[in-house]
């Protein structure tokens, strides 16, 4: 078993401790309110990680109106009592929690109402599919005082530090690059015109929300688009970045229409760490490595070779909360490794061509966003359970029904468990899912199932036996 001391070794972001290495990475869930304050469900979500033990929760917040409840708001005041309930609960475990200001693609425009596409230029985004108004210099000014009045609710509502994502293609990144970015302003041209948006909005942060207010950039190294920014670009950004005061560098790759595959199942694990690695060598904050990491083997060995600082979780706390908590505990056989089926992302980027966006949701971890729902109680009375087939279905049927404190037989006419994932697994690129079934048929075992191979069960069986409950889950 691999030591995992470095992944459990404190470290400081400014003034911030944490308690480990692992960062969960912002991910919008469509789990807020329909008014866009934090409520049960979305704090449900994030209480759950943090008992799970991960270091620091990035959870993404809009500091200015773009009109969707995919992420809450701070906005406006009346979304600081929610968010203050949130971090009270999130730190009750000891997890640091940030709130990164997300500005896509859009807004709510102040002056008159209107929903709009905004973009340094009238560039065409190949994301939505059409060409945005460009910001005028008075719309910038605006912006940047609502990010400061973001900073100072951020400040108040007890949260530990601000994400501002500066990378993937969103609102401050088609700024700074310069495939976007046509202006031939203060705002547009060399680099230091490019970065002049996001380092007015780091500025005013720190003088609403305080000097020592620790802020993150998250940072896609290389955009992967023509005539954007390359490693060497980006080089040049982060050293800029922390001159400017932030004091860690979250590095991501490329933009949601690039050509690159970034988050699918055949990008293999930890593709883009050497992002990462190459950042860490210019700047001397906190470098966060992430993108397809989803074992504590392959986040121990990044902070052993000195790739990174800190690891990004994304779906893998999606996919396990309890991920830290295994790892630390010696039980990392029992994670429910993220396969990288990214089903969690449909329902939110169809959201950018539909504008009917659904809650994100986990193929394998039916719990995801529905925390209160799903609990596991005792049993009022404990059944003899059978189960017919032991695929990904009658699994979970079986750890389900155990943990319930139910005396349980799992049946499986092949010599193995998995069932169709056994066969899903096959073709190249698909290896995850074999990771799956193993992970499944371990909490099986030791949720003290008892498991029959080679078992096939019949009418007769079942009257001879005479079970309480026959759970068909043969597909
Ligand atoms: C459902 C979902 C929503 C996401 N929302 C955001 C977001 O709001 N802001 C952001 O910077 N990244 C967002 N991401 C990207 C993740 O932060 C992360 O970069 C990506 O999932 C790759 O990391 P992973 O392989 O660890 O999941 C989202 C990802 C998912 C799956
Ligand atoms: S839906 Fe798929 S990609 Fe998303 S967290 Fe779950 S297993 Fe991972």
């Amino acid at each position: 078993m691999t030591q995992l001391t470095h992944l459990f070794a404190p470290i400081k972001v400014g003034n911030v401790e944490l308690k480990n290495r692992m960062v969960m990475l912002a991910i919008g869930t469509g789990y807020p309110e329909p008014d866009g304050t934090v409520g049960d469900r979305f704090s449900n979500f994030c209480v759950e990680r943090a008992k799970g033990g991960v270091g620091l929760i990035i959870t993404p917040f809009a500091p200015f109106d773009m009109a969707t409840s995919i992420v809450p708001g701070l906005f406006d005041d009346r979304f600081i009592p929610g968010a203050r309930r949130l971090t009270d609960a999130v730190h009750a475990y000891g997890t640091k929690i940030a709130p990164q200001f997300l500005g896509q693609y859009f807004w709510v425009n102040k002056e008159n109402g209107s929903f709009e596409f905004i973009a340094p230029s009238a560039v065409f985004n190949k994301m939505i599919g059409t060409t945005p108004k460009a910001l005028t210099v008075e719309e910038i000014h605006r912006l940047v005082d609502e990010y400061g009045e973001a900073g100072r609710r951020t400040r108040e509502a007890g949260f530990d530090a601000i994400e501002l994502p500066l990378g993937i293609g969103y609102l401050l990144n088609r700024f700074i690059s310069p495939c976007t970015n046509n202006r031939t302003d203060e705002y547009g041209g060399s680099l230091e015109n490019r970065m002049r948006f996001p380092l007015e909005i780091i500025d005013r942060i720190h003088r609403q929300a305080g000097e020592d207010y620790p802020i993150i950039c998250r940072v896609s190294a290389e955009e992967y688009m023509e005539g954007g920014h390359t490693l060497e670009d980006s080089k040049k950004v982060v050293s800029i970045l922390e001159s400017a005061g932030v004091q860690a560098i979250d590095v991501e790759a490329g933009w949601h229409e690039c050509p690159v595959p970034l988050v699918v199942m055949s990008v293999p694990r930890g593709a883009f760490v050497y992002l990462a690695e190459e950042i860490k060598k210019v700047v001397n904050i906190p470098v966060v490595a992430a993108y397809r990491i989803n074992t504590p083997e392959l986040a121990e060995e990044i902070l052993v070779q000195g790739k990174a600082d800190l690891i990004g979780l994304g779906r893998a706390l999606l996919a396990d909360p309890e991920f830290p908590n295994k790892a630390k505990e010696g039980r990392g056989d029992e994670i429910r490794t993220c396969i990288a089926c990214s089903n969690c992302l449909d329902n939110l980027l169809t959201a950018y061509k539909s504008w009917k966006a659904l809650p994100a949701f986990c193929s394998i971890n039916p719990r995801a966003g529905k925390e209160a729902e799903y609990t596991i109680e005792p049993a009022k009375v404990a059944k003899r359970v059978f189960i017919v087939g032991g695929g990904p279905g009658g699994m979970e049927a079986a750890r389900i029904a155990a943990l319930r404190g139910h005396q349980v037989t799992l049946y499986e006419k092949g010599e193995e468990l998995g069932g169709q994932l056994r066969v899903a697994c096959l073709p190249p690129y698909k290896d995850e899912l074999n990771c799956l079934i193993k992970s499944m048929a371990t909490q099986v075992k030791k949720a003290g199932v008892e498991i029959r191979l080679n078992a096939e069960v019949t009418p007769e069986m079942v009257e001879k036996k005479e079970p309480d409950v026959v759970i068909l889950a043969t597909g």
